[in-house]
């Protein structure tokens, strides 16, 4: 069932033309800039993304631009574990499995979860509740369940579906920003 969504969805996606793409992303990042959770943020999570993903770095250098401490994720499949580590430059990235971009740990350093105060949590389905369907490795699941923070999502309307199957270990977000809407 959620497998099936995954794949409805990354196809939608996949639909959607360059143009479209930018501009609904701009549109999302102008209203997450604008939002009080936003602005009152100090420390920030977010992805590096990849493709089929809304583009994070200009979320990135927006929040660099504000003064703020940006934090990415470094997961460890063995565990399911994942934790932020500080990000304040691109040359401490480095490529691992999957094409995927993590922080170099010798060069940056890990936040405590208490310290940060937005988590943007990636996903690929979600409904209006902010259940999420995410890319199936329950990292993010797992994190949340300790995290005291605000979170918040950005996704294309054709994200959205009307329910989304709901297991114990599911944590929704709090926000869900379209190119059309804010969900709270
Ligand atoms: N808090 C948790 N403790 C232990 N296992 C968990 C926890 N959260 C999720 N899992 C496990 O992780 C696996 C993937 O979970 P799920 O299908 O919800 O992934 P997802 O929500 O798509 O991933 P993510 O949270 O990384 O975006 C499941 O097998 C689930 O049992
Ligand atoms: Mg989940």
């Amino acid at each position: 069932m959620k497998a099936q969504i995954r794949t409805d969805i990354k196809a939608k996606l996949s639909d959607m033309t360059e143009s479209e793409w930018e501009k609904k992303s701009r549109s999302m990042r102008e209203t997450l800039f604008s939002l009080k959770e936003w602005k009152q943020a100090r420390v920030i999570a977010v992805t590096i993304s990849t493709r089929l993903e809304i583009p994070t770095r200009p979320i990135i250098e927006q929040a660099w631009k504000e003064k703020k401490q940006v934090c990415i994720p470094k997961c460890f499949p063995q565990t399911g574990a994942m934790e932020f580590r500080t990000f304040s430059a691109y040359d401490q990235l480095e490529t691992v499995y999957a094409g995927l971009s993590e922080p170099i740990e010798s060069l940056t350093e890990k936040a405590a979860q208490n310290d940060i105060d937005l988590v943007i949590v990636p996903g690929v389905a979600f409904d209006r509740e902010g259940f999420r369907i995410g890319y199936g490795g329950g990292y993010y699941d797992r994190y949340l369940s300790g995290y005291k923070g605000r979170t918040v999502s950005l996704l294309f309307d054709c994200q959205l579906t009307d329910r989304i199957p709901r297991m114990p270990h599911d944590i929704p977000v709090d926000m869900i920003v379209t190119e059309s809407e804010t969900i709270a």
